[in-house]
């Protein structure tokens, strides 16, 4: 694991952003697994001010996204899809046809998550994979459990998750319960794991989930046993660190 401790959440974004940008120029034709969230906004902006100076080609990446609400049509304003266009695929050279999202729409759960699994495998894995960090240790929308789930599979978010989401809908019962989201297995696999953490709210599961007890119930701690963690937090996120 190595930890890249920023001053603050624009240094953060820069420094992730030129983490990725130097994925791409080694590998023009990478899989990148990408994530929603507030927490990335700022690297999809880098990106996308380095692609507007020509510094990066999009044009053969692929992405694979974390997670997608179920239930929810890919331009339903809230969907993480609706999201990765407004947010970076919209103001890039990618091929859209070239990114992929969890299919929210789809009501076979079972069907959903397999299609998902053999897409990942189809475009041979995740090169760089970059995540958020939920408040209680999920990533992607893998929630405190008794076990790591390996595949894509279906979830029911957590009244935390809920609670921390809601900012973004007009009612609280708008919030979907339940959400696709790639698995331990397919992170844990990613050659690269790029996490971001931002923000006094982090503090406690920041040194938890990376200075703690490896256990499903902190499903980000598993990260601790990546051969290739990289965690970027700012000075806020790591205030209850060691690193402090
Ligand atoms: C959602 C997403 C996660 C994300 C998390 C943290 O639950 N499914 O992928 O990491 O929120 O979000 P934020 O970055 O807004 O704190």
């Amino acid at each position: 694991m190595r930890i890249i401790k920023t001053k603050d959440y624009n240094d953060l974004s820069l420094k992730a952003a030129e983490i990725i940008s130097g994925q791409v120029m080694l590998k023009n034709n990478s899989v990148l697994g990408l994530a929603t969230g507030s927490t990335p906004i700022g690297t999809y902006k880098e990106l996308i001010k380095k692609y507007e100076k020509g510094l990066i080609d999009f044009s053969e990446i692929i992405t694979v996204n974390l997670d997608e609400y179920r239930g929810l049509a890919p331009d339903n304003d809230q969907s993480y899809r609706y999201f990765m266009n407004k947010n970076l695929f919209d103001h890039i050279n990618i091929d859209k046809s070239n990114t992929y999202v969890p299919n929210g729409l789809e009501a076979n759960a079972e069907k959903a998550c397999m299609e998902y699994d053999a897409l990942i495998a189809g475009v041979g894995g995740i090169d760089l994979q970059l995540l958020g960090l939920g408040v209680n240790g999920h990533i992607g929308f893998n929630e405190p459990a008794d076990s790591f789930p390996l595949n894509t599979n279906c979830v029911k978010l957590t009244q935390s998750t809920i609670d921390a989401n809601k900012r973004f809908f007009e009612k609280e019962e708008d919030v979907p319960k339940e959400a696709y989201t790639v698995g331990i297995g397919a992170i844990m696999q990613a050659n690269t794991v790029l996490l971001l953490a931002s923000g006094k709210s982090k503090a406690p599961i920041v040194k938890e989930a990376f200075f703690g007890e490896i256990k499903p119930q902190v499903p980000a701690s598993i990260l601790q046993m990546h051969k290739n963690f990289i965690l970027i937090a700012d000075e806020d996120a790591l205030s209850q660190s060691p690193l402090a």
